[in-house]
């Protein structure tokens, strides 16, 4: 009997001889791949998307945004009360390193209070002509500061986990704005016979459902200076508006720039027509 080559192996047992073919060998092979062929495809399409425990997160409902829509704006109003959350809360963990204090133009601060802003911060500079390095107080064109020196530091100040730079935060992940403010205004206790690993905190919208930093939020955490009731809500809603505007600073030059195109199209789509009739016109 001659060895079966590997091609007729993988083809079907039955055309491998015409001695030792049963009767139905070929099909029977034939069918056993395309079972596993529907049962590989059926793996690929029922799967969940991401980690396992990712399909346990609930999904953030969407809120209604200034930034929403073509024609959406960042509220000026939510940007600056945003900004006030970001440096009193956020910022004692969390770096915006993608941000400096000059950038704050664009949403409409003064040059003055840009400068006031920065000044708040000791950053260190140098070397000097001694060759030491030295604190100055912050300038417009430094970036936010950060709260660590480095990941190391920051994951030892927050029981290991390491809290993410947030700059481009509202575009890192699914849900973008309604995910962050669900995040921070989710905070919930956990379900009875929940397993909370110690440290962690119960958030039904991170995947896993416990999460390594404990609600930053508190009723009246901060001052608004506009006399807005500092709620959670409100706090969450703010300061995802403004991480909204640290991740697409030019949406609104987008959104105006887009509108723009289209309406030069439209007029150029009426001129051609009135062109193309006037050409036609003698033949018609
Ligand atoms: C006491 C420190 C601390 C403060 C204050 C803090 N965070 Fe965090 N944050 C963390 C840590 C630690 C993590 C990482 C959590 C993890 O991986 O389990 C984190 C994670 C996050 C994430 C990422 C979640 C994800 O999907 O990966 C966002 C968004 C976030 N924080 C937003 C904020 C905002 C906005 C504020 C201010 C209102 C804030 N945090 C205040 C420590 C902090």
């Amino acid at each position: 009997m001659r060895k079966p080559a590997m091609r007729e192996i993988l083809l079907g047992a039955g055309r491998a001889s015409a001695n030792n073919r049963r009767p139905g060998g070929a099909p029977r092979a034939r069918s056993f791949v395309l079972a596993a062929c529907a049962a590989g495809l059926a793996l690929l399409l029922f799967a969940p998307a991401g980690p396992a425990n990712a399909a346990s997160a609930q999904k953030p409902p969407a809120q209604a945004w200034s930034f929403d829509g073509v024609f959406g704006v960042f509220d000026r109003a939510d940007l600056r009360r945003g900004l006030i959350v970001f440096r009193q809360v956020c910022s004692n963990c969390h770096s915006l390193n993608l941000v400096a204090y000059r950038h704050l133009a664009g949403a409409d601060f003064s040059a003055d209070e840009i400068g006031a802003i920065a000044a708040t911060v000791e950053v260190s500079d140098g070397p000097n002509d001694q060759g030491e390095m030295f604190q100055r107080p912050g300038r417009p064109s430094d970036k936010f500061k950060a709260p660590f020196a480095n990941e190391n530091a920051a994951r030892a100040a927050n029981n290991g986990a390491y809290p993410p730079d947030l700059s481009l935060m509202i575009k890192a992940r699914k849900g973008g704005a309604n995910y962050v403010y669900s995040l921070l205004a989710g905070y919930k206790d956990p379900p009875a016979g929940f397993q909370l690993m110690e440290g962690m905190s119960y958030n039904a919208y991170f995947p896993g459902q416990q999460i390594a930093m404990a609600a930053p939020l508190n009723e009246g955490s901060v001052d608004y200076p506009d006399g807005t009731k500092a709620s959670v809500e409100q706090m969450a809603k703010d300061v995802a508006t403004f991480l909204a505007w640290t991740a697409e600073p030019e949406m609104e030059a987008r959104k105006r720039l887009g509108l723009k195109v289209l309406l030069f199209l439209l007029v150029l789509t009426g001129m051609l027509f009135a062109l193309k009739r006037m050409i036609w016109s003698d033949l018609h």
